[in-house]
Protein backbone atom coordinates (compact mmCIF):
# COMPACT_ATOMS: atom_id res chain seq x y z
CA UNK A 1 0.00 0.00 0.00
CA UNK A 2 1.54 3.37 -0.79
CA UNK A 3 1.16 6.57 0.82
CA UNK A 4 -1.40 8.07 -1.49
CA UNK A 5 -3.55 4.72 -1.23
CA UNK A 6 -3.65 4.23 2.85
CA UNK A 7 -6.41 5.05 4.22
CA UNK A 8 -6.59 8.56 6.27
CA UNK A 9 -5.16 7.49 9.87
CA UNK A 10 -7.00 11.05 11.46
CA UNK A 11 -8.28 9.86 14.78
CA UNK A 12 -10.59 12.38 14.99
CA UNK A 13 -13.94 12.41 16.16
CA UNK A 14 -17.04 11.44 14.63
CA UNK A 15 -19.63 14.39 13.74
CA UNK A 16 -21.98 12.72 16.34
CA UNK A 17 -19.24 13.02 18.89
CA UNK A 18 -18.27 16.44 17.98
CA UNK A 19 -22.08 17.39 18.42
CA UNK A 20 -22.04 15.84 21.58
CA UNK A 21 -19.07 18.42 23.03
CA UNK A 22 -20.50 21.58 21.38
CA UNK A 23 -24.18 20.94 23.00
CA UNK A 24 -21.98 20.11 26.32
CA UNK A 25 -20.28 22.99 25.99
CA UNK A 26 -22.54 25.50 25.36
CA UNK A 27 -24.78 24.04 28.41
CA UNK A 28 -21.42 24.40 30.61
CA UNK A 29 -20.49 27.86 29.52
CA UNK A 30 -24.03 28.80 30.19
CA UNK A 31 -25.61 27.40 33.37
CA UNK A 32 -22.26 25.78 34.97
CA UNK A 33 -19.30 28.17 34.55
CA UNK A 34 -21.03 31.29 36.27
CA UNK A 35 -21.20 28.94 39.60
CA UNK A 36 -17.97 27.57 39.82
CA UNK A 37 -16.08 29.90 41.86
CA UNK A 38 -18.90 29.95 44.29
CA UNK A 39 -18.90 26.35 44.59
CA UNK A 40 -15.43 25.98 45.81
CA UNK A 41 -15.07 29.38 48.07
CA UNK A 42 -18.42 28.27 49.69
CA UNK A 43 -17.97 24.34 49.09
CA UNK A 44 -21.44 24.25 48.49
CA UNK A 45 -22.75 20.95 46.40
CA UNK A 46 -23.36 22.18 42.73
CA UNK A 47 -27.34 22.28 43.15
CA UNK A 48 -27.03 24.83 39.71
CA UNK A 49 -24.87 22.60 37.44
CA UNK A 50 -26.98 19.53 38.21
CA UNK A 51 -29.67 21.16 37.38
CA UNK A 52 -28.38 22.32 33.98
CA UNK A 53 -27.09 18.65 33.46
CA UNK A 54 -30.04 16.99 34.23
CA UNK A 55 -32.15 19.61 32.19
CA UNK A 56 -29.76 18.57 28.94
CA UNK A 57 -29.15 14.39 30.18
CA UNK A 58 -25.83 14.80 30.77
CA UNK A 59 -25.90 14.21 34.44
CA UNK A 60 -25.40 9.89 33.77
CA UNK A 61 -24.98 9.97 29.99
CA UNK A 62 -23.83 5.99 30.29
CA UNK A 63 -27.13 4.84 31.48
CA UNK A 64 -28.12 2.68 28.77
CA UNK A 65 -31.64 3.59 26.98
CA UNK A 66 -33.00 0.71 28.15
CA UNK A 67 -33.55 1.67 31.65
CA UNK A 68 -34.38 5.01 30.56
CA UNK A 69 -30.63 7.00 29.99
CA UNK A 70 -29.00 8.43 27.50
CA UNK A 71 -26.77 5.20 26.44
CA UNK A 72 -24.00 7.64 25.47
CA UNK A 73 -20.77 5.18 24.47
CA UNK A 74 -17.38 5.48 26.77
CA UNK A 75 -16.27 7.96 24.65
CA UNK A 76 -19.12 10.11 24.25
CA UNK A 77 -19.37 9.46 28.58
CA UNK A 78 -15.58 11.23 28.73
CA UNK A 79 -16.53 13.79 26.27
CA UNK A 80 -18.99 15.54 28.99
CA UNK A 81 -17.28 14.30 31.75
CA UNK A 82 -14.24 16.34 29.97
CA UNK A 83 -16.28 19.72 28.79
CA UNK A 84 -18.13 19.64 32.27
CA UNK A 85 -14.29 19.58 33.93
CA UNK A 86 -12.78 22.20 31.80
CA UNK A 87 -15.18 24.73 33.63
CA UNK A 88 -15.94 22.92 36.98
CA UNK A 89 -14.11 20.21 38.31
CA UNK A 90 -16.39 19.49 41.50
CA UNK A 91 -19.44 19.60 38.78
CA UNK A 92 -18.07 16.91 36.54
CA UNK A 93 -18.04 14.55 39.65
CA UNK A 94 -21.71 14.06 38.88
CA UNK A 95 -21.36 12.22 35.53
CA UNK A 96 -18.70 10.58 36.15
CA UNK A 97 -19.58 9.46 40.33
CA UNK A 98 -22.80 8.46 38.79
CA UNK A 99 -21.18 6.37 36.55
CA UNK A 100 -18.50 4.89 39.18
CA UNK A 101 -21.22 3.87 41.53
CA UNK A 102 -23.80 1.99 39.05
CA UNK A 103 -21.10 0.26 37.05
CA UNK A 104 -20.69 -2.42 39.03
CA UNK A 105 -24.48 -2.96 38.24
CA UNK A 106 -24.20 -3.01 34.95
CA UNK A 107 -21.30 -5.50 34.88
CA UNK A 108 -22.28 -7.97 37.66
CA UNK A 109 -25.82 -7.51 38.81
CA UNK A 110 -28.85 -8.81 38.42
CA UNK A 111 -31.34 -7.37 36.22
CA UNK A 112 -33.95 -6.69 38.50
CA UNK A 113 -31.24 -4.79 40.36
CA UNK A 114 -30.69 -2.79 37.60
CA UNK A 115 -34.32 -2.54 36.79
CA UNK A 116 -34.67 -1.12 40.18
CA UNK A 117 -31.75 1.30 40.19
CA UNK A 118 -31.22 2.36 37.05
CA UNK A 119 -33.76 4.75 36.16
CA UNK A 120 -34.14 6.49 38.84
CA UNK A 121 -30.74 7.63 38.30
CA UNK A 122 -31.32 8.04 34.84
CA UNK A 123 -34.25 10.29 35.38
CA UNK A 124 -31.89 12.28 37.33
CA UNK A 125 -33.64 11.55 40.76
CA UNK A 126 -30.84 9.98 42.48
CA UNK A 127 -27.22 9.73 42.35
CA UNK A 128 -25.37 6.55 43.40
CA UNK A 129 -21.32 6.59 44.37
CA UNK A 130 -19.01 3.84 45.31
CA UNK A 131 -17.80 3.02 48.26
CA UNK A 132 -14.33 1.02 48.31
CA UNK A 133 -11.60 2.91 50.52
CA UNK A 134 -11.85 2.58 54.04
CA UNK A 135 -9.86 4.36 56.92
CA UNK A 136 -7.17 1.57 56.82
CA UNK A 137 -7.67 0.28 53.38
CA UNK A 138 -6.84 2.45 50.31
CA UNK A 139 -4.18 1.27 47.88
CA UNK A 140 -4.29 -1.91 49.31
CA UNK A 141 -8.23 -2.61 48.78
CA UNK A 142 -8.67 -5.87 49.42
CA UNK A 143 -7.35 -5.47 53.22
CA UNK A 144 -10.45 -3.64 54.02
CA UNK A 145 -12.52 -4.44 57.05
CA UNK A 146 -16.50 -3.63 56.19
CA UNK A 147 -17.84 -6.90 56.98
CA UNK A 148 -21.41 -8.29 55.60
CA UNK A 149 -22.69 -11.44 57.10
CA UNK A 150 -25.08 -13.72 56.00
CA UNK A 151 -28.22 -13.70 58.42
CA UNK A 152 -30.75 -16.38 57.18
CA UNK A 153 -31.62 -14.16 53.64
CA UNK A 154 -30.26 -11.18 54.38
CA UNK A 155 -27.17 -9.77 55.07
CA UNK A 156 -25.94 -7.16 57.81
CA UNK A 157 -23.16 -4.90 57.10
CA UNK A 158 -20.65 -3.30 59.42
CA UNK A 159 -18.12 -0.84 59.02
CA UNK A 160 -16.73 2.43 57.84
CA UNK A 161 -16.12 3.68 54.47
CA UNK A 162 -13.69 6.48 53.64
CA UNK A 163 -13.30 9.34 50.70
CA UNK A 164 -16.64 8.72 49.50
CA UNK A 165 -17.67 11.07 46.64
CA UNK A 166 -21.24 12.48 47.19
CA UNK A 167 -21.64 10.58 49.85
CA UNK A 168 -24.80 12.10 51.74
CA UNK A 169 -25.94 13.50 48.06
CA UNK A 170 -26.44 10.33 46.48
CA UNK A 171 -29.33 7.99 47.23
CA UNK A 172 -27.70 5.07 46.30
CA UNK A 173 -23.87 3.23 47.15
CA UNK A 174 -22.44 0.61 45.93
CA UNK A 175 -20.69 -1.10 48.87
CA UNK A 176 -17.83 -3.46 49.10
CA UNK A 177 -17.45 -5.97 52.26
CA UNK A 178 -15.80 -9.03 53.42
CA UNK A 179 -17.76 -11.88 53.23
CA UNK A 180 -15.12 -14.20 53.93
CA UNK A 181 -12.53 -13.55 55.76
CA UNK A 182 -10.77 -16.57 54.88
CA UNK A 183 -11.16 -16.37 51.08
CA UNK A 184 -9.04 -12.90 50.41
CA UNK A 185 -9.81 -11.38 47.44
CA UNK A 186 -12.68 -13.92 46.63
CA UNK A 187 -14.22 -13.16 49.54
CA UNK A 188 -15.37 -9.82 48.93
CA UNK A 189 -18.85 -9.02 47.48
CA UNK A 190 -20.67 -5.97 46.65
CA UNK A 191 -23.84 -4.93 47.41
CA UNK A 192 -26.53 -1.75 47.14
CA UNK A 193 -26.97 0.25 49.99
CA UNK A 194 -29.85 3.10 50.15
CA UNK A 195 -29.17 6.04 52.04
CA UNK A 196 -32.45 5.42 53.71
CA UNK A 197 -31.64 1.72 54.69
CA UNK A 198 -31.58 1.70 58.99
CA UNK A 199 -27.74 2.25 60.53
CA UNK A 200 -26.83 4.17 57.35
CA UNK A 201 -25.01 7.72 58.88
CA UNK A 202 -22.60 10.20 56.89
CA UNK A 203 -19.22 11.83 58.43
CA UNK A 204 -18.86 15.31 58.61
CA UNK A 205 -17.47 16.82 55.04
CA UNK A 206 -13.78 16.44 54.34
CA UNK A 207 -12.18 19.76 54.67
CA UNK A 208 -9.82 19.35 51.05
CA UNK A 209 -7.63 21.11 49.10
CA UNK A 210 -9.94 20.83 45.94
CA UNK A 211 -13.01 19.86 44.43
CA UNK A 212 -14.69 21.72 47.31
CA UNK A 213 -18.17 21.27 45.53
CA UNK A 214 -18.04 17.57 45.61
CA UNK A 215 -18.77 16.19 49.35
CA UNK A 216 -16.60 13.96 50.40
CA UNK A 217 -17.42 12.00 53.37
CA UNK A 218 -17.39 8.67 55.23
CA UNK A 219 -20.57 6.71 54.88
CA UNK A 220 -20.96 4.36 58.29
CA UNK A 221 -22.40 1.37 58.30
CA UNK A 222 -24.13 0.31 61.85
CA UNK A 223 -25.58 -3.26 61.69
CA UNK A 224 -27.23 -2.30 58.14
CA UNK A 225 -29.59 -5.15 57.61
CA UNK A 226 -30.11 -6.00 53.27
CA UNK A 227 -32.47 -8.17 51.36
CA UNK A 228 -30.96 -10.57 49.97
CA UNK A 229 -31.25 -9.70 46.39
CA UNK A 230 -29.40 -6.65 47.22
CA UNK A 231 -26.21 -8.35 46.51
CA UNK A 232 -23.89 -7.33 43.08
CA UNK A 233 -23.51 -10.56 41.18
CA UNK A 234 -22.44 -13.69 43.67
CA UNK A 235 -20.84 -13.57 46.94
CA UNK A 236 -17.35 -13.29 46.58
CA UNK A 237 -17.19 -11.70 42.84
CA UNK A 238 -17.13 -8.25 44.45
CA UNK A 239 -13.15 -7.43 44.21
CA UNK A 240 -12.70 -8.56 40.73
CA UNK A 241 -16.32 -6.56 39.79
CA UNK A 242 -14.38 -3.84 42.08
CA UNK A 243 -11.39 -3.87 40.13
CA UNK A 244 -13.41 -4.35 36.26
CA UNK A 245 -15.02 -1.07 37.48
CA UNK A 246 -12.46 0.90 37.94
CA UNK A 247 -10.66 -0.23 34.47
CA UNK A 248 -13.35 1.48 32.89
CA UNK A 249 -13.60 4.68 35.39
CA UNK A 250 -9.85 5.57 35.38
CA UNK A 251 -10.88 5.96 31.93
CA UNK A 252 -13.20 9.12 33.02
CA UNK A 253 -11.07 10.31 35.27
CA UNK A 254 -8.48 10.82 32.51
CA UNK A 255 -11.09 12.86 30.52
CA UNK A 256 -11.50 14.85 33.98
CA UNK A 257 -7.86 15.68 33.45
CA UNK A 258 -8.18 16.60 30.47
CA UNK A 259 -10.88 19.06 30.83
CA UNK A 260 -9.24 20.60 33.61
CA UNK A 261 -5.67 21.26 31.62
CA UNK A 262 -7.75 22.65 28.61
CA UNK A 263 -9.77 25.05 30.68
CA UNK A 264 -6.51 26.15 32.12
CA UNK A 265 -4.73 26.39 28.67
CA UNK A 266 -7.68 27.98 27.55
CA UNK A 267 -7.65 30.56 30.30
CA UNK A 268 -3.91 31.25 29.76
CA UNK A 269 -4.23 31.54 26.13
CA UNK A 270 -6.38 34.50 26.07
CA UNK A 271 -4.42 36.28 29.24
CA UNK A 272 -0.96 35.97 27.42
CA UNK A 273 -2.45 37.59 24.48
CA UNK A 274 -3.72 40.77 26.69
CA UNK A 275 -1.10 40.83 29.22
CA UNK A 276 1.68 43.59 28.42
CA UNK A 277 4.95 43.96 30.00
CA UNK A 278 7.94 45.57 28.07
CA UNK A 279 6.05 47.62 26.01
CA UNK A 280 4.65 44.27 24.20
CA UNK A 281 1.65 41.39 25.11
CA UNK A 282 3.30 38.97 26.56
CA UNK A 283 2.40 36.12 24.26
CA UNK A 284 5.55 37.70 22.24
CA UNK A 285 7.77 36.59 24.77
CA UNK A 286 9.51 33.06 22.88
CA UNK A 287 10.02 32.08 26.46
CA UNK A 288 6.40 32.17 27.09
CA UNK A 289 5.66 30.62 23.85
CA UNK A 290 7.65 27.34 24.48
CA UNK A 291 6.20 27.42 27.90
CA UNK A 292 2.21 27.56 25.77
CA UNK A 293 3.52 24.95 23.15
CA UNK A 294 4.42 22.23 25.61
CA UNK A 295 1.39 22.78 27.69
CA UNK A 296 -1.26 22.48 24.19
CA UNK A 297 0.90 19.24 23.20
CA UNK A 298 0.61 17.50 26.94
CA UNK A 299 -3.08 18.29 26.60
CA UNK A 300 -3.37 16.96 23.05
CA UNK A 301 -1.46 13.46 24.02
CA UNK A 302 -3.44 12.84 27.22
CA UNK A 303 -6.47 13.46 25.07
CA UNK A 304 -5.82 11.22 22.47
CA UNK A 305 -4.55 8.58 25.47
CA UNK A 306 -7.72 8.73 26.67
CA UNK A 307 -9.74 8.93 23.66
CA UNK A 308 -8.07 5.55 22.76
CA UNK A 309 -8.64 3.86 26.28
CA UNK A 310 -12.32 5.13 25.86
CA UNK A 311 -12.42 2.95 22.81
CA UNK A 312 -10.80 -0.08 24.84
CA UNK A 313 -13.53 0.71 27.30
CA UNK A 314 -16.67 0.33 25.07
CA UNK A 315 -15.36 -2.91 23.26
CA UNK A 316 -14.33 -3.92 26.64
CA UNK A 317 -10.74 -5.18 25.30
CA UNK A 318 -8.33 -6.92 26.84
CA UNK A 319 -5.79 -4.22 27.22
CA UNK A 320 -8.54 -2.24 28.88
CA UNK A 321 -6.89 -2.38 32.48
CA UNK A 322 -3.49 -1.01 30.69
CA UNK A 323 -4.78 1.72 29.25
CA UNK A 324 -7.19 2.57 31.52
CA UNK A 325 -4.55 2.60 33.68
CA UNK A 326 -2.29 4.63 31.30
CA UNK A 327 -4.45 7.28 30.32
CA UNK A 328 -5.61 8.27 34.56
CA UNK A 329 -2.02 8.41 35.03
CA UNK A 330 -0.71 10.39 32.48
CA UNK A 331 -3.40 12.55 31.97
CA UNK A 332 -3.55 13.52 35.49
CA UNK A 333 -0.11 14.25 35.52
CA UNK A 334 -0.45 16.35 32.49
CA UNK A 335 -3.39 18.13 34.30
CA UNK A 336 -1.32 18.95 37.17
CA UNK A 337 2.02 19.91 35.05
CA UNK A 338 -0.56 22.65 32.65
CA UNK A 339 -2.54 24.02 35.55
CA UNK A 340 0.91 24.93 37.36
CA UNK A 341 2.48 26.28 34.50
CA UNK A 342 -1.24 28.43 33.46
CA UNK A 343 -0.28 30.19 36.96
CA UNK A 344 3.05 30.71 35.95
CA UNK A 345 1.90 32.50 33.39
CA UNK A 346 -0.68 35.16 35.07
CA UNK A 347 2.29 35.68 37.76
CA UNK A 348 0.96 36.90 40.78
CA UNK A 349 -3.24 37.15 39.21
CA UNK A 350 -2.53 32.92 38.81
CA UNK A 351 -2.13 33.11 42.48
CA UNK A 352 -5.15 34.69 43.59
CA UNK A 353 -9.01 33.31 43.74
CA UNK A 354 -9.87 36.49 42.14
CA UNK A 355 -8.40 34.41 38.98
CA UNK A 356 -9.55 30.84 38.39
CA UNK A 357 -6.41 29.14 37.66
CA UNK A 358 -5.15 28.56 40.86
CA UNK A 359 -8.79 26.69 41.96
CA UNK A 360 -7.77 24.48 38.65
CA UNK A 361 -4.19 23.62 39.92
CA UNK A 362 -6.29 22.85 43.57
CA UNK A 363 -8.55 20.49 41.43
CA UNK A 364 -6.02 19.17 39.06
CA UNK A 365 -3.88 17.44 41.98
CA UNK A 366 -7.10 15.14 43.39
CA UNK A 367 -6.72 13.13 39.44
CA UNK A 368 -3.32 11.98 40.34
CA UNK A 369 -4.69 10.53 43.79
CA UNK A 370 -8.04 8.93 43.41
CA UNK A 371 -9.66 5.97 41.30
CA UNK A 372 -6.06 4.63 42.43
CA UNK A 373 -3.08 7.20 43.18
CA UNK A 374 -1.05 7.08 39.95
CA UNK A 375 2.02 4.88 41.48
CA UNK A 376 -1.18 2.22 41.79
CA UNK A 377 -1.87 2.86 38.23
CA UNK A 378 1.93 2.16 37.66
CA UNK A 379 1.50 -0.79 39.59
CA UNK A 380 -1.01 -2.13 37.51
CA UNK A 381 0.32 -0.93 34.13
CA UNK A 382 3.63 -3.18 34.81
CA UNK A 383 1.80 -6.40 35.66
CA UNK A 384 -0.13 -5.64 32.60
CA UNK A 385 3.15 -5.67 30.61
CA UNK A 386 5.01 -8.20 32.36
CA UNK A 387 1.76 -10.74 31.98
CA UNK A 388 2.26 -9.54 28.15
CA UNK A 389 -1.19 -8.79 28.17
CA UNK A 390 -0.98 -4.89 26.61
CA UNK A 391 -1.61 -5.27 22.98
CA UNK A 392 1.91 -5.73 20.97
CA UNK A 393 1.58 -3.85 17.55
N1 LIG B 1 -10.13 -6.99 36.27
C1 LIG B 1 -10.54 -8.22 36.69
N2 LIG B 1 -9.97 -8.86 37.75
C2 LIG B 1 -8.97 -8.20 38.38
C3 LIG B 1 -8.52 -6.93 38.00
C4 LIG B 1 -9.14 -6.32 36.89
N3 LIG B 1 -8.75 -5.12 36.46
N4 LIG B 1 -7.52 -6.55 38.83
C5 LIG B 1 -7.35 -7.56 39.69
N5 LIG B 1 -8.24 -8.54 39.43
C6 LIG B 1 -8.35 -9.84 40.10
C7 LIG B 1 -7.05 -10.60 39.91
O1 LIG B 1 -7.05 -11.33 38.70
C8 LIG B 1 -7.01 -11.47 41.12
O2 LIG B 1 -7.82 -12.61 40.90
P1 LIG B 1 -7.16 -14.09 40.95
O3 LIG B 1 -6.76 -14.28 42.39
O4 LIG B 1 -8.28 -14.97 40.50
O5 LIG B 1 -6.00 -14.05 40.04
C9 LIG B 1 -7.69 -10.64 42.19
O6 LIG B 1 -8.47 -9.65 41.50
C10 LIG B 1 -6.70 -9.92 43.07
O7 LIG B 1 -5.87 -9.13 42.26
P2 LIG B 1 -4.44 -8.65 42.70
O8 LIG B 1 -3.67 -9.82 43.24
O9 LIG B 1 -3.83 -7.87 41.60
O10 LIG B 1 -4.82 -7.72 43.94
P3 LIG B 1 -3.92 -6.80 44.85
O11 LIG B 1 -4.37 -6.95 46.24
O12 LIG B 1 -2.47 -7.00 44.52
O13 LIG B 1 -4.39 -5.29 44.42
C11 LIG B 1 -4.31 -3.25 43.18
C12 LIG B 1 -4.20 -4.80 43.18
C13 LIG B 1 -4.22 -2.90 41.71
C14 LIG B 1 -3.21 -2.58 43.96
C15 LIG B 1 -5.72 -2.82 43.72
O14 LIG B 1 -5.80 -3.06 45.12
C16 LIG B 1 -6.02 -1.37 43.45
O15 LIG B 1 -6.45 -1.04 42.35
N6 LIG B 1 -5.80 -0.48 44.45
C17 LIG B 1 -6.22 0.89 44.34
C18 LIG B 1 -7.62 1.06 44.84
C19 LIG B 1 -8.33 2.21 44.21
O16 LIG B 1 -8.22 2.47 43.02
N7 LIG B 1 -9.12 2.90 44.99
C20 LIG B 1 -9.88 3.99 44.49
C21 LIG B 1 -11.13 4.12 45.27
S1 LIG B 1 -12.48 4.72 44.29
C22 LIG B 1 -12.32 6.40 44.25
O17 LIG B 1 -11.29 6.94 44.44
C23 LIG B 1 -13.58 7.08 43.83
C24 LIG B 1 -13.65 8.55 43.93
O18 LIG B 1 -13.47 9.16 44.95
C25 LIG B 1 -14.07 9.29 42.75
Amino acid sequence: MTADTMPPQMFSLSEEHQAIRAAVRAVCEDKVAPHAADVDEQGSFPQAAYDALRAADFHAPHIPEAYGGAGADALATCLVIEEVARVCAASSLIPGVNKLGTLPLMLAGSEQLQQQYLPPVARGESMFSYCLSEPESGSDAASMRTRAVADGDDWVLSGTKRWITNAGVSDYYTVLAVTDPEAGTKGISAFVVEKADEGVSFGAPEKKLGIKGSPTREVYLDSVRLPGDRIVGDPGTGFRTAMQTLDHTRVTIAAQAVGIAQGALDYALGYVQERKQFGKVIAEFQGLQFMLADMGMKVEAARQLTYAAAGRSDQVAPDLTFFGAAAKAFASDVAMAVTTDAVQLLGGYGYTRDYPLERMMRDAKITQIYEGTNQVQRIVMARQLLAGVQSRL
